[in-house]
């Protein structure tokens, strides 16, 4: 039984310098409407955030966090709170392995920065999902969408996957629309065509819970 949601959502920072940092397009749009919509059907909801300019939601718990390293810690403690955990956030896989304390003053001609990796949050949340917990993915992709996307269920023992294609206009990171294709850890889809954020949150969440309590039936049947 669903009760408690536990939803990233937007980019991560990560500064080279007090002033620079690398960071990605995403608004945390798709994130703040699952939680809206999380909400609306009665369950409680803490909303991991990167930066983004949207209001807190009202009602949700929010968690502000800037990089990858915050939001690993801050799932880390909340994850086992959660019965269902959707991780929509794009986070940096990459961070400069030195922050200059100074600005990086302008002498070079070039300059290089090296990156070392970051945490995989939702692999680790993977690793630790406990027997009823319901784990969410989110892939952003370019190309073989399907392909990549199973790949990621696989190797970060998730439940569902939202993928989605990114770099094409009209949908993706900047928009207020997107399209997805949700799969399960069986390979079945559902494919939503392209439709605002906030429907699409709805839809997606619908979707999951229905084959949750079709997969939670089946496995009722098989015991009785
Ligand atoms: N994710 C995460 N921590 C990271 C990177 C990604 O929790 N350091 C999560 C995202 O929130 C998303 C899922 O993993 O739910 C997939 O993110 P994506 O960027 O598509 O995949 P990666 O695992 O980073 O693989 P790649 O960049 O090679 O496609």
């Amino acid at each position: 039984m669903i009760r408690h949601v536990l939803i990233t959502a937007g980019p991560t920072r990560e500064f080279f310098d007090p002033v620079r940092f690398l960071s990605n397009p995403s608004t945390g749009r798709m994130g703040y409407a699952i939680a809206e919509a999380s909400l609306k059907k009665g369950f409680r909801v803490t909303l991991v955030s990167g930066p983004t300019s949207l209001e807190d939601v009202p009602k949700a718990r929010m968690i502000r966090v800037v990089s990858a390293s915050e939001m690993h810690r801050a799932v880390m403690k909340e994850c086992a709170k959660a019965d269902l955990i959707i991780m929509t956030a794009a986070v940096s896989d990459y961070r400069p392995k030195i922050i200059s304390r100074q600005k990086i003053k302008k002498e070079k001609k070039t300059l290089a920065i090296t990156l070392a990796p970051t945490q995989d949050i939702l692999y680790e949340v993977g690793l630790r999902k406990k027997k009823g917990q319901v784990l969410v993915g989110f892939a952003a992709e370019t190309h073989e969408l399907k392909k990549n996307a199973l790949g990621k269920i696989k190797r970060k023992n998730l439940d569902f996957i939202v993928a989605n294609r990114v770099g094409e206009k009209g949908s993706g990171f900047e928009s207020a629309n997107n399209q997805a294709l949700l799969i399960d850890a069986q390979g079945d889809t559902t494919l939503f065509p392209l439709m605002s954020k906030k429907k699409l949150a709805v839809m997606i969440l619908d979707a999951i819970l229905k084959r949750m309590s079709h997969v939670r039936s089946v496995i009722f049947k098989n015991r009785s």
